[in-house]
């Protein structure tokens, strides 16, 4: 298969390059290097530098492609609050640019990387697709608005669609930026560094953390899958972890007692965020198979390795 993977020196995109590149598929990927580094890309990934909204580059990049994998977006919940025009022109925008030259360099497929933000609030969980989506930040209503987008021009310009909306992905090489780092290697680093690390809210919020060789999984399932066009399939791990129960395991498996700070005042989000996996396992064949125990086994490595190598 040839391939570009836009958002490509990302977290979930070098991830995703790399797998494809392994396997022997033909891949380009663009990043405009807003968030990414392609230092990790695997050499035979073809990488440029450029905006997904750039549509003469686009043109060029997707000549003989057979699938996209669209990836490049602004990631931040709480950055898009401060900047919702920014977030609506990259992943609204940038999508539909994208589609436009999808359509006419004559492309067959697209997956979409969307999120399971788009849920917000449910009265019932897990939540499967069929729920009514509560969008509550500009990133969610963009990803929500990216999905009608591929889907209404995928219709109507005879591209095969599907949107993946993932849970909390982790996993090694995942950035920490200095604000809003994600959950997860965000407390592994200062659990291992003694630094003390705030949960917001009441700590028994839920969510579904679900390691990136399953992201990359469904990605590329996604990519291959007969009946998938027109679906949003969930990608989590199917299990619910409260952010308490979270840090006793890490606590637990780094051998470190977290410094707990509490913020009750400051809500946590949603009050449980968990992926119902029956669409995605009969469409395309997904079944995760990391635990988050072994998951996090492999981040606390890691992380000790970076920490060692930086008091060096
Ligand atoms: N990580 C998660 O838990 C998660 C959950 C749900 C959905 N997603 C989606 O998966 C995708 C990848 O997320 P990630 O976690 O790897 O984030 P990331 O920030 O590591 O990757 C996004 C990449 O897009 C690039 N980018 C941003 N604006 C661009 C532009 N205008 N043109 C070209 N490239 C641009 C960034 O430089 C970055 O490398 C995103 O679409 C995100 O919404 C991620």
């Amino acid at each position: 298969m040839r391939c570009l993977v836009t958002g490509g020196a990302g977290f979930i995109g070098t991830a995703l390059a790399n797998r494809l590149a392994e396997a022997g598929h033909h891949v380009r990927a663009l990043d405009d290097l807003s968030a990414g580094d392609p230092s990790a890309l695997h050499p035979e990934v073809v990488f440029t530098r450029g905006d997904v909204r750039d549509r003469p580059k686009l043109w060029t990049l997707l000549q003989k492609v057979d699938c996209v994998f669209h990836l490049a977006a602004r990631v931040s919940v709480p950055e898009s609050i401060l900047y919702p025009r920014e977030y609506n022109d990259v992943n609204v925008g940038g999508t539909v640019a994208l589609t436009e030259a999808i359509r006419d360099a004559g492309v067959e497929r697209v997956v979409l990387a969307s999120s399971a933000t788009v849920y917000g609030p449910q009265p019932s969980q897990p939540v499967n697709e069929s729920a009514w989506p509560h969008p509550q930040a500009p990133y969610a209503v963009s990803k929500l608005a990216a999905e009608h987008y591929i889907f209404s021009l995928g219709e109507l310009y005879s591209i095969t669609t599907v949107a993946l909306r993932i849970f909390n992905a982790y996993g090694p090489e995942q950035r920490v930026p200095p604000v809003h780092a994600p959950v997860i290697p965000h407390f592994v680093r200062n659990i291992l560094s003694g630094a003390s690390v705030v949960i917001h809210g009441s700590g028994r919020q839920t969510r579904d953390f679900v390691h990136i060789d399953d992201v990359v999984d469904a990605l590329i399932a996604a990519s291959e899958a007969r009946d998938a066009h027109g679906k949003v399939i969930n990608v989590g791990s199917g299990e619910e972890t409260s952010l308490d129960d979270l840090v006793a395991l890490l606590g637990e498996l780094t051998g470190k007692r977290p410094d707990v700070i509490r913020n009750p005042q400051q809500g946590g989000g949603l009050p449980r965020l968990v992926a119902d996996l029956d669409q995605a396992r009969g469409v395309l064949g997904y079944f995760p198979h990391v635990p988050l125990r072994e998951g996090l086994v492999e981040m606390i490595e890691e992380a000790r390795v970076a920490l060692r190598a930086r008091r060096l």
